[in-house]
């Protein structure tokens, strides 16, 4: 990606970084289903958007008008306590009134192959995304998209083995569907981040820097620069 089209925003404190991260999904939120009547977000998984989660939980919006999809999932059971979905089910997504059959959870208790499988139906019906959100991991992974590993961007949803953030099992978006989007948001907190930044910055070929927009893409950052 060039990277002139990414738009760094550092913040102050973690709490601005969520309620700017808020402002931006309730403004795409009203702007989409405004054009179009419809709101497509992907979800990041990870810690750092659950404040943000947690903040969406008292906007006002039409939420029968949101359509929420998974970046990437961990393959456990359903319901269980790290996966991805329950997260955000935990901290937003069970405290509003979005209809069950536009929440399109990834399978992934069926296990990678499976789970991703029918989350390729599941995504081959849909067109671009109004909005991807994503986290960054230290070794500058985003979604379930790792250094070293080789994507198939023919497909929408990957079958991901021998992850090494655990669970070494994971269903991911691939970076050609992550890209399918009018935005795409990146939230990353944490010290500990400085090194894949700089990677970034330095325009190496990173897994984050796969994805990529059209409109260019957002970075927040908090504790990082
Ligand atoms: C996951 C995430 C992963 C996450 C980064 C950042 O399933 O673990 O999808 O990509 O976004 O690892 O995680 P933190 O926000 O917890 O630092």
């Amino acid at each position: 990606m060039n990277l002139k089209n990414i738009k760094w925003q550092s913040f102050e404190s973690q709490f601005s970084l969520d309620r700017a991260a808020m402002a931006r999904v309730e403004s795409l939120s009203e702007s989409s289903i405004e054009a179009r009547g419809q709101f497509h977000l992907v979800l990041a998984g990870g810690s750092t958007p659950k404040n943000v989660y947690t903040l969406l939980k008292n906007i006002s919006t039409d939420w029968h008008k949101w359509q929420i999809y998974f970046g990437d999932e961990r393959c456990l059971e359903l319901g269980h306590q790290e996966r991805n979905s329950t997260m955000a089910f935990e901290a937003w997504l069970n405290h509003v009134d979005i209809p069950e059959q536009n929440i399109h959870v990834i399978p992934a208790e069926l296990g990678p192959v499976e789970g991703a499988h029918l989350y390729n139906q599941t995504l081959s019906k849909l067109g671009d995304f109004d909005l991807v959100l994503l986290g960054l991991g230290e070794d500058a992974h985003t979604a379930s998209l790792f250094p070293g590993h080789s994507w198939d961007n023919n497909l929408d949803a990957l079958a991901v083995f021998d992850a090494p953030k655990p669970p070494a099992l994971r269903i991911s978006m691939s970076p050609a569907r992550l890209s399918r989007s009018k935005s795409v948001l990146f939230l990353v907190s944490g010290i500990e981040k400085q090194t894949a930044i700089n990677q970034w910055k330095a325009g190496d070929a990173i897994p984050a820097s796969t994805v990529t927009c059209d409109n260019g893409v957002d970075v927040f950052c908090f504790n990082v620069s």
